[in-house]
Parts: C-alpha cells; sequence; structure tokens
C-alpha cells in the first residue's frame, strides 16, 4: 500500500463494525477500499489535494474530470428529486460568509464542537468518541470522559500508538468552525466559513416567504460548500475539512411535524436506493438520541444528535468498506431556527422545520463503493470476452447509467483514418444526447476494461463490417453481452432512453 492511501484509509472514523461487511462478505475488507483509493487516483476521479506538498493538506481533495461529473451527476438527481420537480420546494443559493451574528443565533459559536482529549506522550490530539471507539458516537461528554478513565491503561494514541495515552484529564470541546475576517483583517468584522448550508437559508426565508407568498408546507433546498476543521478528517471522502452539503429546510406546522419527518425519512431513502441506487441492505436508520427525548447512553441503536435537533429525527447509515457509519440524517429541528429568525405562520406561530442533510461527497463515497467490483471473474453473465481470454478478472464500476461519467465510449477496432472518421462522427452525434469518450490507443480488450473500471455502461465497437453497412457493436459493461445495432437504431434507442438495457 503507498504511503499515501495508508494515510487516507488510516484515519479513525466514528464507525461502527456491528454487523461490518467483513461478517457477510468473504472480499477483504480494506482492500476493496484500498483499490477503489487507488483507482479514484489513477483514473482521475478523486486525488489527494496539493499531494506535491509534503502529501497535501488532510481533508482536502481534487476532483479529477471523471470524478467531476460523477459528482455532478449526483448532485443534479438530488436538484431533481428534492427541488425541481416538486411544487412546493424552492431553490436558493446563500453565501459561504454569513454576519458573524447568524452563528450565535444558531449556537454554533457555543456548542458546535467536538470532545477532545489530547495523548500525553505525543501531544496529538484526538476525538474522544473516536478514542472509546464503535460506540462511542452514542455517549455523551460525561460518559465518554468515565470511559476514558475507566480504560486508560488500553486506550492507544492513534498517531503514536503508545497506551495509557489520556490519563484522567477529561475531554475539552474544540469548536470546529473555520473563522475569518471579512475587510481588513484588523479593523474587519470576524466571522466564520459556514459549517452548514442551513443557516444561509434561514437568514433569507423570510424574504423569500415575502417574494413567493410562501405558505406552509414549502421547503427551500439549497447545494453548497460547508468547511469544519475536523480535528480527525479521514477514510477518503467520508470526512473533509471543505465539503458539499445538499440541504432541504423544510418548514411545517406543528400539527404537520410527525407526518412530515416519516415522509422525509423515507423519501430520503428512496433516493438512495431508487436514483444513486445504493443497495438497501446497506442502509440503516439510527434514531437521533435528544434532550428532550433522553435514551440510556449505553443504548448505541440511538445516535448523539447536534444542539438544535428534537425528537423524531434519524442518521442513515450506511455500511461503508470500513464498517457502518453516517451517510446523511434527517433532522427535526423544531422551532429552534425559526425562533431565532422569526419565521411564522400567518397566524404568527412559529413554523417547525425538518431538515434532510445529504453530503454531496458522502454520496459520491457511498456509490463508489456500492458499485465497486474489483477482480470479478469474466464472464459475468453470459458473453465471452472479445479478447478471448476467459480467465481474466476485470475491475467494475456497476455505476447507474444516469450517474456514470460517460453514457458511451466509442472504440474503432482499428486505428486507420476511414474508422476514425466513422467513429468520430458518431461520437459527434451521440454527445448531443450524452458524454461519449473515444478511446483509440492500445488492445480491444484492454479497452474494453479501462471502461468497465470507469463504470462506463455501453462500449460502441466500429470494425470492418462498420463502414459497409453503418452497423456497430454494443456491449453490455456488467454482463459483457453484445448486440449489433445499425448507427440510426442505436441514436433512437438513445433518444428513447432504452440504449441501456439489452
Ligand atoms: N445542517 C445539518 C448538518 O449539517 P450534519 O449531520 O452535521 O448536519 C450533514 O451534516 C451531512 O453532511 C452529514 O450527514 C454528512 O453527509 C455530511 N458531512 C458532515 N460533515 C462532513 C465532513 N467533515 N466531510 C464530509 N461530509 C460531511
Amino acid at each position: 500500500m503507498s504511503r499515501s492511501i495508508a494515510r487516507l484509509l488510516s484515519t479513525s472514523a466514528s464507525c461502527s463494525s456491528s454487523n461490518s461487511s467483513s461478517s457477510n462478505n468473504s472480499k477483504p475488507v480494506v482492500n476493496t477500499l484500498e483499490s477503489l483509493v487507488a483507482m479514484c487516483k489513477r483514473r482521475g476521479f478523486v486525488h489527494v489535494s496539493g499531494e506535491q506538498f509534503n502529501n497535501g493538506l488532510a481533508g482536502a481533495f481534487d476532483y479529477g474530470p471523471l470524478g467531476t461529473q460523477l459528482k455532478r451527476h449526483i448532485a443534479d438527481a438530488w436538484w431533481r428529486a428534492f427541488v425541481e420537480r416538486r411544487g412546493d420546494v424552492h431553490g436558493v443559493d446563500t453565501p459561504v460568509l454569513l454576519h458573524p451574528r447568524v452563528w450565535q443565533l444558531a449556537g454554533h459559536v457555543e456548542h458546535f464542537a467536538d470532545a477532545v482529549v489530547e495523548c500525553r506522550h505525543c501531544g496529538a490530539s484526538s476525538r474522544a468518541d473516536h478514542v472509546v471507539g464503535a460506540a462511542g458516537d452514542a455517549l455523551d461528554d460525561a460518559a465518554l470522559a468515565a470511559h476514558i478513565v475507566a480504560h486508560r491503561a488500553s486506550l492507544a494514541c492513534a498517531h503514536c500508538g503508545r497506551k495509557d495515552a489520556f490519563g484522567d484529564k477529561p475531554p475539552t470541546r474544540r469548536n470546529l468552525m473555520f473563522d475569518t475576517h471579512v475587510g481588513a483583517a484588523a479593523a474587519g468584522l470576524r466571522t466564520y466559513l459556514r459549517p452548514e448550508t442551513a443557516q444561509g437559508v434561514f437568514a433569507t426565508a423570510k424574504h423569500v416567504m415575502y417574494t413567493l407568498r410562501a405558505l406552509p408546507p414549502f421547503g427551500l433546498g439549497q447545494i453548497g460548500r460547508a468547511f469544519r476543521n475536523e480535528i480527525a478528517p479521514g477514510h477518503f471522502l467520508f470526512r473533509m475539512r471543505e465539503f458539499e452539503q445538499c440541504e432541504l429546510e423544510y418548514f411545517c406546522t406543528q400539527a404537520d411535524l410527525p407526518a412530515q419527518l416519516h415522509y422525509w425519512i423515507e423519501f430520503t431513502e428512496a433516493f438512495l436506493t431508487e436514483q444513486l441506487g445504493i443497495p438497501s441492505a446497506r442502509l440503516r436508520r439510527r434514531p437521533h438520541r435528544t434532550a428532550d427525548d433522553v435514551q440510556p447512553t449505553d443504548d448505541d441503536s440511538f445516535v448523539n444528535s447536534a444542539h438544535y435537533a428534537r425528537r423524531g429525527g434519524a442518521d442513515l447509515e450506511f455500511r461503508f468498506a470500513f464498517g457502518w457509519s453516517e451517510l446523511c440524517g434527517i433532522a427535526n429541528r423544531g422551532t429552534f431556527d425559526t425562533e431565532r429568525h422569526n419565521i411564522t405562520a400567518d397566524d404568527g406561530s412559529l413554523l417547525h422545520v425538518v431538515e434532510p442533510s445529504l453530503g454531496l461527497d458522502r454520496l459520491v463515497l457511498a456509490v463508489l463503493d456500492a458499485c465497486w467490483r474489483p477482480r470479478l471473474s469474466l464472464p459475468a453473465v453470459g458473453g465471452v470476452d472479445p479478447s478471448g481470454d476467459a480467465s481474466i478478472q476485470r475491475d467494475i464500476l456497476t455505476l447507474p447509467a444516469q450517474l456514470a461519467p460517460y453514457k458511451f465510449a466509442v472504440l474503432p477496432i482499428r486505428k486507420r483514418d476511414d474508422m476514425l472518421d466513422v467513429a468520430r462522427a458518431l461520437q459527434r452525434r451521440l454527445m448531443q444526447h450524452a458524454r461519449t469518450d473515444m478511446d483509440v490507443t492500445t488492445s480491444i480488450g484492454k479497452r474494453y476494461r479501462r471502461q468497465d473500471e470507469i463504470g462506463t455502461p455501453v462500449c460502441v465497437t466500429i470494425d470492418e463490417q462498420s463502414l459497409l453497412d453503418s452497423t456497430v457493436t454494443l456491449r453490455d459493461r456488467d454482463t459483457t453481452k453484445q448486440i449489433r445495432l445499425t448507427t440510426d437504431q442505436l441514436l433512437d434507442r438513445v433518444k428513447l432512453g432504452s440504449a441501456f438495457t439489452f
């Protein structure tokens, strides 16, 4: 394993390993994520930003051309489902920099913090819940402190590896917001880079209600960057310091709240499975433990929630290659924010808020993780690999067609001018409907393999016969099944949206 990949994977995360993939998946867990990270770098999906400078900044990543396409397709799917196709939801786009008063009102200045312990030997900071392990995200500060004292002899520092690392000192809380100055540093206004996109929505909601004459229930959706000075970024795209969120703030009356909470949890689950192709067997709900719904702290079927949350919300966890962990959350924010921004119904009663909040980069990671099939033997279903070598193992990214960076790859069998002309003309026609790659390098078998690895659903091969009768071969990524069609038939299928099933 290269040093940079090891670093990306090694950082502890508050993932629970209960029912983890190791128990019902015979593939080695670490290798799956390791090979995925390596592929992402090799093929231009994602890699560590500024790697050339002492391995880059932890928790910051560059999306390459393929990763950018994939992320955009996931964001588009969210926008379509949560905003575009709904009459009751509207889109907004608010700034990263908000007036500092917003963050005081939101409680982030006081509460947006992690409990941190420092190693007595090397001085490095660790999140107290990570030190405790799988159940750490279910414990409050007092329970975390008690656990650390009770197990002090065996608890090791993740950085230097030495035991009895934390002694008896209770964890301290460290705020996660990046602060900055607006204007000249000395005289300027001190504020923060937003750690959630939601607060921009609350700050603008009254104005939007006025301009649209919106009555509850209605929602405001936004996609944008968020910044958190995480103590322990890690697990690749799982915990970053700069990331994107897709958030919906749905405003409703108190009477409507239970039904809306139920609806948005189900809606978000259906989005993950039906639009992003995430298998339901790899999803589970973990209800929020809140101040008004106190559960015993040893019940880890609940997860601790944010300071603004009220009873009834839940995290949706995904079984990542490193174990179960939060993919997204649907919070009951109650009147926490509407009280502070005076967002009311016509009768003056405060509106309640249900908030499905999905991290876009975490969705990218979950989709890649769910679709990555390293070293799958050929042929998966019927068909023989055209390279003639039935023993070859393929790495396949089984992305749903609507998410794939390229929908088609046009592959002329030979690098001859007449074939290249036909291939280029077909690529141009296909590009009017869907992003299409063209590859003329190396053997056809290797080119298929490359397209399988980046998730291209259909390869279109141009051969001698194509020059005579305008037919081409379509090859399905997952089954390797092939059919022959005229280019006009192919274009008809593309227009009808039926080019991906044969
Ligand atoms: N407005 C609510 C909110 O921000 P959150 O649970 O703190 O709630 C929502 O974050 C989602 O944002 C998470 O479920 C996760 O998908 C994503 N997220 C949070 N912190 C992240 C990080 N450091 N890196 C990547 N994604 C993150």
